[in-house]
């Protein structure tokens, strides 16, 4: 096999084929399990969510108001941008539907990939990440959510050490793509991210549950390694294999992917809300090279990053935002207007973020 059919390297930007991943690592499409889903979220019902393992047995958890828990954790590196507020919208369409959620802060894994001190990650974890969260309406403090760093968590570090057992450095390097220099802090680093992931299952949190992990499609690596492991523990600890979903990339405003490292393909979430509407301007749209051609043939707004962020952020109302994209289709919208209020509605959205962000940062900091 070629390195790029098989390894997705959640340490590096990659662009992704969705369709490819979901034939050939067992992925199931999300499409298929969504009618099934009572008042799903938004990002579920536009195809967002586009992949999942063992959803169906989550869901029967929520149809049956009986309890489960969502893992989904922050790797404190660099600043969060619009693109991370995904996972935010379905942690809080979780918390609604009863779930408990755990949500590890990878300090250690910001130290071995990323070589950020405990210090510094945690000074991000606060005023980045979880001050974000609540900003965008996360509410932290509730008694259903459990935020803790991986460096701080001692039954979170022996249970890595057991399982660790029962992996060894081929399969790492088969998932990862490791090779015999890759340092042993790196090779740790995916192995404490399963402990986060069966972490609730342990004793002490209440034993052996059904977990539902929502990550980008990049962390799949490490669910695979989980669900692998899971299933090779024995009586002693012996743990349910989790379930996932996959949610697509944000696309960067260049149309490239949005990257926290690239200020030209992405919105921070503590930039002002001018800048913010001024970066909605730069986007690259699906729009054609005149405005008489684009009367005539109408636009594109599957391959607009305008249109992308109305379906994921902006607009709720799945009938309005219908109307928006045949309107495109047809001609009679045209990208001038169409950024016009886009840009509007994003500089809306920060100027409510930034109101609560510094009330958020005091909560924030009482947590961890
Ligand atoms: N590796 C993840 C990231 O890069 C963060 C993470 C740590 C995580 N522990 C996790 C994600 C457990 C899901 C579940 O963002
Ligand atoms: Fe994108 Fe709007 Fe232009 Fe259509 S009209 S291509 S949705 S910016």
């Amino acid at each position: 096999m070629k390195k790029g059919d098989y390894l997705i390297d959640p340490w590096a930007s990659s662009t992704v084929d969705y369709d490819k991943l979901v034939n050939q690592f067992g992925i199931k499409k999300f499409s298929e399990i969504l009618p099934q889903i009572i008042n799903p979220g938004r990002l579920m019902r536009r195809g967002v969510v586009f992949g999942h393992r063992d959803f169906e047995k989550i869901n029967n958890l929520i149809n049956t108001d009986k309890e489960f828990t969502v893992v989904t954790g922050m790797m404190p590196s660099g600043q969060m941008h619009i693109g991370h507020k995904m996972v935010v919208d379905q942690l809080k369409w979780y918390l609604d539907k009863g779930a408990i959620l755990s949500l590890p802060i990878a300090d250690m894994e910001s130290y071995a990939a990323r070589g950020i001190n405990f210090e510094t990650a945690k000074d991000i974890a606060i005023n980045e990440y979880l001050s974000n969260y609540i900003a965008l309406g996360l509410d932290l403090n509730h008694k259903n959510v459990n935020v803790y760093l991986q460096s701080q968590n001692e039954l979170l570090k022996d249970l890595t050490f057991k399982l660790s057992k029962k992996t060894n450095f081929n399969e790492l390097k088969s998932i990862y793509g490791f090779s015999p220099s890759t340092n042993f802090a790196h090779l740790y680093a995916p192995l404490i991210q399963v402990a986060d992931i069966l972490f609730p299952q342990i004793e002490e949190m209440g034993g052996p549950k059904r977990v539902v992990v929502p990550v980008g499609i990049d962390q799949d690596p490490h669910i695979r390694l989980t669900r692998d492991i899971a299933e090779k523990m024995n009586d002693d600890l012996s743990f349910i294999s989790p379930s996932s979903t996959y949610h697509r990339f944000l696309t960067g405003l260049t149309g490239d992917k949005m990257s926290s490292s690239k200020p030209k393909t992405a919105i921070y979430l503590n930039e002002s809300p001018e800048i913010a509407e001024k970066k909605v301007k730069t986007a690259k749209t699906g729009g054609r090279e005149s405005l008489e051609e684009q009367k005539k043939l109408g636009g594109n707004p599957d391959q607009c990053v305008v249109y992308e962020m109305l379906v994921y952020h902006l607009i709720d109302d799945d009938k309005e935002l219908k109307k928006i994209y045949d309107s495109c289709k047809d001609g009679s919208l045209l990208c001038g207007e169409c950024k016009g209020r886009t840009s509007e509605l994003m500089k809306k959205l920060f100027e409510d973020l930034s109101k609560k962000q510094e009330d958020s940062r005091e909560i924030a900091k009482n947590l961890i």
